[in-house]
């Protein structure tokens, strides 16, 4: 039977519309399940989108426009952008759809009967765009939001706590018996500090705004927004009863930006804990993206749409610079001219290049057909080089992509493939050819044929059109097709 990989996004926010932040967890999470299928896993990837909540409605308000007819058109959105970016995912949840509402009302009616949930009062100050209440102890700068520095307000209200605080221990416990629940260590020791300083019971229903699951048996609350969006990971598993859940759960992975661990590592493990279903094997919050060095916001109106620079770029380069310039924990700066540094450095000249060279170099020499058979292919210390790399390459990759360490297998990729670019003027083959060498030159272009070969299959995760193009041009049974170019340069 083949081993199950479950793998998740966070569902994002419609009230804007998709930017390279979401791609990039996105992106992230399409090459592991396309790579863990790739290794015969059988792959479960969800994503989606989180439609309910005070923002939202007031964005749908905004915009004078119902908050349905604002939220489909919106979810819409994200579903295009995802098409265009090759994003393959199994699932895609959208948190007002019945299938997940049913299961934030079964969910919140299991907990109330089981005292885990209880009504109250809470007073605080409230951040209505970042959906959060805010202590004292939380403020930095007067009473604005500690995440987005806008002014936070007042709120008194009738509400139904989630007992969070009597999972503190059971959730230290967790930690400790799982050092990698949490990666990477950083936001882990940030999570463990928190959770040491106390938690609280945590208000799950609002009752200021209509927007949401409604709470079962009074009408007048509605289901806290993250309450209700943390579930969609279950939910779409079908939980409890489909065997989905049965053959998902829990989630191998679950990928998202370091502003929200602090959901995922402390309340989503407490509702599971009160559930008394399994917690999630790993939890991964990325690093932040900046523009240009500053802070990407629909206000300074430095927001990088994908789909605009895809239009200009092509997909995969996008694929593989968010990827490739920083380790997936860090944070990183998307700014044009690195984008187009990398385009032009990276895919032109390395892969573009490799894959150009070696094709004209068998279409000139053996019109076009490769023999890598006949041959002693490891005729020299470079070639035994290059052979044992081309072997090892795809065993330092699986390390580092069972690692999430995506930028370092993309570097172990290219390792390779400067190696390759460096044996072509090692062994000069063109002086093979005029000596009349036939039998070295056929090693040599056996040996990049067979780089070619290994590169098109461990970039298709990071650049699926790319490798696909790669592999048509590779040909079958040692007939190429030498075709475009994969990346033309770029001109500054
Ligand atoms: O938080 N850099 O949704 P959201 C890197 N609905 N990643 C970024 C980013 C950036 N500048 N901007 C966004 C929510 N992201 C909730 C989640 S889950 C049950 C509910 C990515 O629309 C990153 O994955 O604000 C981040 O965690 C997510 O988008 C936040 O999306
Ligand atoms: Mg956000």
């Amino acid at each position: 039977m083949k081993r199950k990989y479950y793998l998740t996004t966070p569902l994002y926010y419609v009230n804007d519309i998709p930017h390279i932040g979401h791609a990039y967890t996105t992106i992230a999470a399409d090459v592991l399940a396309r790579y863990k299928k790739m290794m015969g896993f059988d792959v479960y990837f969800l994503t989606g989108t989180d439609e309910h909540g005070h923002k939202i409605w007031l964005a749908a308000e905004d915009k004078k426009e119902t908050t349905q007819k604002f939220v489909d058109k919106m979810a819409e959105g994200f579903k295009t952008a995802w098409r265009t970016l090759d994003i393959a995912y199994d699932d895609f949840l959208r948190t007002t759809e019945n299938r997940h509402e049913q299961v934030v009302q079964a969910v919140f009616s299991k907990l109330m009967e089981q005292g885990d949930i209880y009504k109250g009062e809470y007073e605080g100050w409230y951040c209505v765009p970042c959906e959060s209440f805010w202590s004292e102890m939380d403020f930095i700068d007067g009473k604005n939001c500690p995440d987005c520095g806008r002014a936070t307000e007042i709120l008194k209200e009738e509400t139904y706590f989630f007992k969070l605080a009597k999972y503190q221990d059971k959730l230290l416990k967790h930690f400790e018996a799982n050092p990698d629940f949490l990666q990477p260590l950083s936001r882990k020791n940030e999570i463990l500090q928190f959770i040491k300083r106390g938690l609280k019971d945590l208000s799950v229903t609002r009752t200021a705004f209509p927007w949401g699951v409604g709470v079962p048996g009074d009408s007048k609350h509605v289901v806290y927004v993250w309450f209700d969006a943390l579930l969609n990971y279950i939910s779409a598993l079908g939980y409890p009863d489909d065997e989905k859940f049965k053959q998902y759960w829990p989630a191998d992975v679950q990928l998202m930006g370091k502003e929200i661990v602090r959901f995922h590592a402390v309340i989503w493990p407490a509702i599971l804990m009160a559930l008394n279903i399994p917690l999630p094997k790993k939890i991964f919050g990325h690093g932040w993206w900046t523009v240009e060095g500053k802070k990407m916001s629909k206000s300074r109106g430095n927001v990088v749409d994908p789909l605009v620079l895809s239009d200009g770029f092509g997909v995969d380069p996008i694929r593989y610079f968010l990827l490739r310039e920083v380790p997936f924990g860090s944070d990183g700066d998307f700014s044009m001219a690195s984008f187009i540094k990398r385009y032009n450095s990276d895919l032109a000249n390395d892969i573009g290049n490799l894959l150009n060279r070696t094709l004209t170099m068998i279409d000139l020499y053996f019109q076009s057909e490769i023999q890598n058979s006949i041959c002693d292919t490891q005729f020299d210390a470079l070639s035994i080089a290059l052979v044992g790399l081309t072997k090892e390459t795809p065993k330092v990759v699986d390390q580092h992509m069972n690692n999430l360490a995506f930028a370092a297998a993309l570097a172990a990729i290219w390792k390779l493939i400067n190696k390759a670019n460096k044996y072509i003027e090692d062994e000069t083959p063109w002086k093979m050819a005029k000596a009349g060498e036939t039998v070295k030159l056929q090693a040599v272009m056996s040996n990049l044929y067979d780089v070619l070969q290994t590169t098109a299959l461990l970039v298709s995760p990071f650049m699926p059109a790319t490798a696909e193009s790669m592999r048509l041009q590779l040909g079958v049974k040692g007939k190429i097709n030498k075709g475009q170019p994969l990346f033309p340069r770029l001109q500054k």
